[in-house]
């Protein structure tokens, strides 16, 4: 069971992530550290736990980190993943007693007294620069660091190159990108837009198992008329799933190394400027998503979630 802290600002894609993390029973998830984006971190706290009660897993706990960008006016999601952060689905319950404070220090405290640690990064990388601000020494005990963030040859969803987690927070994302010692595994829009859970597959959901089918299109219906209203997309991007998926499984996508940096002002604010040409002669940082196997991650997501002997998934891909 490998160790991770998963550092989220749930989301609707960042709560199929953690449920795709905890039903995938191959991670010792040691905690929930939520920074702002889709929704305040104090919003996103309430998600992380609702998701955990949906997921019965009554141990993992939920830290709320930064609620700023380092720099920037925190710029919600909101309009995308609902005023509540779950597609304004339901009240859906959760444990407020597993809510603290503290995510900086929970991620700080966790890299110093381990050294198998690896932190999957779903959101702005708001907590994981203040981390490395704090105590960047402790990032040596860092084992691997996966962000689903940033565009490489494809446009972005906040501006022509900006991609939404790095838009928000973009001096933490260059700050994350020039101080970490470890490469950072980029998962971002050039992978994720293939992957697409429609209609078909939801209906597949409720002919295994109603129950979870509900959360899952409950908590995707808001988004998904988003999609259609904005991108004349019949069903919703899922982001975040894929980078849990690729840190299980690194066989999910075809990847290069380069150097990357993240722009901090101007009209291109937030790009994940990628150097495949080397023009700037720096070691690379970074191992960037190039491709995906669509097909064999929603195999993957939905024998995860949707477990059935009888019924062979990618037949309905
Ligand atoms: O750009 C997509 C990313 O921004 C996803 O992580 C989504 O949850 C939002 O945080
Ligand atoms: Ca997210």
């Amino acid at each position: 069971m490998r160790k991770v802290i998963i550092d989220c600002d749930p989301g609707i894609d960042d709560a199929l992530a953690i449920t795709l993390a905890i039903k995938s029973q191959k991670l010792d998830i040691l905690g929930l550290t939520i920074c702002s984006g889709n929704v305040p971190a104090e919003i996103g706290a309430k998600n992380a736990s609702r998701v955990l009660e949906i997921c019965e897993d009554a141990n993992i706990p939920v830290y709320i980190g930064e609620e700023t960008p380092l720099v920037r006016k925190l710029i919600t999601a909101q309009d995308t993943h609902g005023e509540d952060g779950l597609g304004e689905a339901y009240d859906m319950n959760y444990d407020s007693n597993r809510i603290k404070k503290g995510g900086v220090q929970f991620i700080i405290d966790t890299l110093k007294n381990n050294n198998d640690i690896s932190i999957i990064a779903l959101g702005p990388l708001t907590n994981i620069a203040m981390a490395l601000r704090q105590n960047k020494e402790v990032f040596n005990n860092l084992n691997s660091f996966v962000s689903m963030g940033g565009a490489f040859r494809i446009h972005g969803n906040c501006s022509p190159v900006a991609e939404f987690n790095y838009w928000v927070d973009p001096d933490a994302a260059n700050e994350v990108y020039q101080n970490l010692p470890t490469k950072i595994h980029m998962v971002g829009l050039d992978v994720t837009r293939k992957i697409v859970l429609t209609p078909n597959i939801i209906e597949l959901m409720h002919r295994i198992d109603t129950k979870m089918a509900k959360f899952v299109e409950d908590i995707t219906r808001f988004y998904i008329d988003f999609h259609w209203e904005y991108e004349k997309i019949i069903g919703c991007v899922i982001n975040d799933p894929l980078a849990v998926a690729y840190f299980l499984d690194p066989s999910l996508c075809q990847t290069i190394e380069s150097y990357v940096q993240v722009v901090t002002t101007g009209e291109a604010i937030g790009q994940s400027m990628v150097d495949s040409g080397n023009f700037y002669r720096k070691p690379s940082n970074a191992v960037i998503a190039v491709d995906v196997d669509s097909k064999r991650f929603m195999k993957t997501f939905l024998n995860t979630l949707f477990p059935h002997d009888e019924i062979e998934v990618e037949a309905y891909l």
